[in-house]
């Protein structure tokens, strides 16, 4: 298996997050999925006038690649270039990416300064519940169904 490069990874979530809206707030947020078929999807924060529509740049990430297509991920990038400290996924975004990440991917965070936190999915989402309650092989039969509805 090819090494990923984190570091790469964590550059394009770097770019992504100038591409942030975020004139409430005032704090960028850019991420970067690394696909299994080795593309690489980013997203950015979208901020509303009515605060609660705000979209994180993690699931707007993510909501963009099964758009495309991909359900897949094996490491996420996340890069917050206005705050000194490296800031993670917040909870409803770790929630959405188990969805789609297996628990030991990578995950790495930075924020302006040169110090980032490398971790995983399953260390930010532990006890991972619903998975363990079985959804897993629910998907497993959605997926085989879409598969025969797409030869028709
Ligand atoms: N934000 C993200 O995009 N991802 C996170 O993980 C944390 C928060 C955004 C939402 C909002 O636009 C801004 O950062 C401040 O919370």
């Amino acid at each position: 298996m090819n090494k990923i490069n984190l570091d790469k990874l964590f550059q394009e979530a770097r770019k992504a997050a100038d591409f942030a809206y975020a004139p409430y707030s005032k704090f960028r947020v850019g991420a970067a999925l690394l696909a299994d078929d080795g593309a690489v999807i980013t997203g950015c924060n979208v901020e509303n006038r009515s605060f609660g529509l705000t979209v994180c740049a993690e699931r707007n990430a993510v909501f963009t690649a099964v758009g495309a297509g991909r359900r897949s991920f094996k490491a996420l990038a996340v890069s917050t270039p206005d705050s000194d400290i490296p800031v993670g996924p917040c909870g409803a975004c770790r929630q959405v990416l188990s969805e789609f990440m297996e628990s030991g991917s990578p995950v790495i965070f930075g924020g302006s300064g040169k110090d980032k936190i490398k971790t995983t999915l399953g260390i930010l989402y532990p006890f991972d519940s619903l998975h363990d309650l079985g959804s897993g092989e629910k998907i497993k039969e959605y997926e085989k169904e879409q598969r025969i509805k797409k030869k028709d």
